[in-house]
């Protein structure tokens, strides 16, 4: 509540961190298959003597060197500037959390950075077994990278009874470990280095498609085929540590799952069995291009089929990444802190008590006091005076709070015209039926839908119904009134008939 909301207009800030992670991801994860697959593939190419396979690796260690470490690196680090951004309180409890995590964290990057520069402007300048050592190094501790960051993400979705029974305490740090080996840890360990090693296969498949086939015909059907197996375990274990990662994820978390299988018939799918279907959809074509035209045929598999394949590697990533997100709706960290910041066990009933915009820094006493002047005003009914029947200058002090509201409370996931456009959502509500809507988003009930993919709404009933004003404003203003109807389009009422 303390922190600035950053309202992105159109993608909103989810898909500023979406549109980042997507190409961090393939790069990141490429960083840590493609440094098991240097050093193996030249311990390979030194065993059998092969000269030629060496040339093609060196080149393939260059553009490795230049990919991770230059946007590879970059695009990490705007992942945090757009999270710091986006969702201030979450960052926060994350750092909190981990701080140590972070810091080993960022020395295994610098070990792998290092490691990875020595790699390459060492080539065929110190002793073989040397420079293989050196790979290995960069091989671990790129993994180590791996299992660090893949503590904190999974922690996100899947705290664990541990750290949750102590967290709003501020002992949560002396949960450390059981919040890092949380319960999804092995599985999307598992998951993300078979992401690694196949992506490995991935980018080297790019690399080795540009040799050309007619003059080196051995080299390049070498260099696919031995590439292309890097892509099976992948597609041989995935669906095990899957079907393990999604047994580990709480039974509340996977009711958007459950939904969208339950709605297929009626091609109701919401976005997690979108996404995923997508993502099955995706691997299985990769699987087929690689098969029939890298390994079977690989003397004529071009520069083009393996940027084919880089782009379905980015759709299955995408989509993934966008079903886990999707999986961990409506909190930013699971059962504990919901995705706009409000955590589920100390701020909602102090908020509705309060008031969540009673201590807010985004308000001024004066902004208090004409809302307590506007709250007192009741129709005869005793009823709240929505801000269309209030004088045009109480009007606009009515949206300015609403919208305070809105961007605290809805553009963690919502915009007002772009994606998830809330003007979209509810353009066939009028000012009580957008009443209802947050009245059951704000009760929150066990069998409410909103309940699988939306926090609850806090706040005193005063500022529920400014919030409804300014959505009712949002989407109803700019709507054209009905014509003026002129005398002459008046249909003349049959003369009555005494
Ligand atoms: C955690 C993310 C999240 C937050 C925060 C959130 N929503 Fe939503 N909301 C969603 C998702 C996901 C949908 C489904 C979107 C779709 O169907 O395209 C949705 C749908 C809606 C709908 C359409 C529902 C219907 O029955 O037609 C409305 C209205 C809405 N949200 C209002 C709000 C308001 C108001 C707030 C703030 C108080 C809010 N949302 C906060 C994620 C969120």
């Amino acid at each position: 509540m303390n922190y600035p909301f950053w309202v992105v207009p159109i993608i909103g800030s989810g898909w500023v961190i979406g549109g980042i992670a997507i190409i961090h991801i393939l790069i990141s994860h490429f960083a840590v298959g493609g440094g098991l697959y240097l050093p193996m593939a030249e311990r390979k190419a030194l065993l059998e003597g092969r000269d030629d396979w060496m040339k093609v690796l060196r080149g393939h260690a260059r553009f490795f060197l230049i990919l991770t470490g230059v946007f590879g690196a970059a695009t990490g680090v705007g992942i945090w500037f757009a999270i710091g951004l986006a969702n201030p309180e979450g960052t926060s409890t994350l750092i909190h959390n981990f701080v140590f995590g972070w810091a080993i964290e960022w020395t295994f990057f610098l070990v792998e950075l290092t490691t990875a520069a020595v790699y390459y402007y060492t080539w065929g300048r110190i002793p073989d077994k040397l420079h293989l050592m050196v790979g290995w190094v960069y091989a671990a501790f790129s993994f180590l990278t791996l299992v660090i960051i893949n503590g904190i993400l999974t922690f996100m979705l899947t705290p664990g009874d541990a750290w949750l029974a102590v967290a709003g305490t501020g002992n949560e740090a002396s949960r450390f470990w059981q919040a890092f080996f949380n319960p999804t840890y092995w599985p999307s360990l598992g998951l993300r280095t078979l992401v690694c090693v196949s992506l490995a296969g991935v980018w080297a498949l790019v690399t080795a498609s540009r040799i050309d086939g007619f003059e080196q015909p051995d080299l390049k059907s070498s260099v696919i085929r031995w590439s292309s197996k890097w892509l099976v375990p992948a597609f041989i274990l995935m669906p095990v540590f899957f079907l393990w990662y999604l047994h580990m994820v709480p039974f509340e978390q996977r009711g958007l799952i459950k939904l969208g299988i339950a709605t297929i018939g009626q091609g109701v799918f919401t976005q997690v069995t979108r996404a995923t279907l997508v993502t099955i959809m995706s691997s299985a074509t990769i699987a087929i291009i690689v098969y029939f035209l890298a390994f079977r045929n690989p003397r004529d598999f071009t520069f083009g089929h393996a940027l084919a394949v880089l782009f379905l590697a980015l759709a299955a990533t995408a989509s993934t990444e966008q079903a886990r997100e999707m999986l961990r709706k409506p909190y930013v960290v699971g059962q504990h802190m919901y995705s706009n910041g409000v955590r589920k066990n100390s701020d909602v009933a102090r908020f509705n008590k309060e008031g969540y915009l009673t201590h807010s820094v985004w308000a001024t006493e004066e902004d208090r006091a004409a809302w307590a002047r506007i709250d007192a005003q009741k129709t005869p009914e005793g009823k709240p005076v929505f801000a269309a029947q209030l004088p045009e200058s109480d009007q606009a002090i009515q949206h300015a709070r609403g919208e305070l509201i809105l961007r605290g409370q809805c553009m963690a996931c919502h915009t007002t015209d772009g994606y998830r456009s809330l003007r979209r959502l509810l353009q066939e509500r009028d000012r009580e039926a957008i009443g209802n809507v947050l009245q059951m988003l704000h009760e929150y009930k066990d069998d409410s839908p909103y309940r699988a993919y939306m926090p609850p709404l806090v706040g005193t009933s005063a500022e529920i119904v400014a919030l409804g004003d300014y959505l009712d404003h949002l989407v109803n203003s700019g709507k054209k009134q009905p014509k003026p109807v002129t005398v002459a389009e008046v249909p003349q009422a049959a003369p009555a008939t005494p």
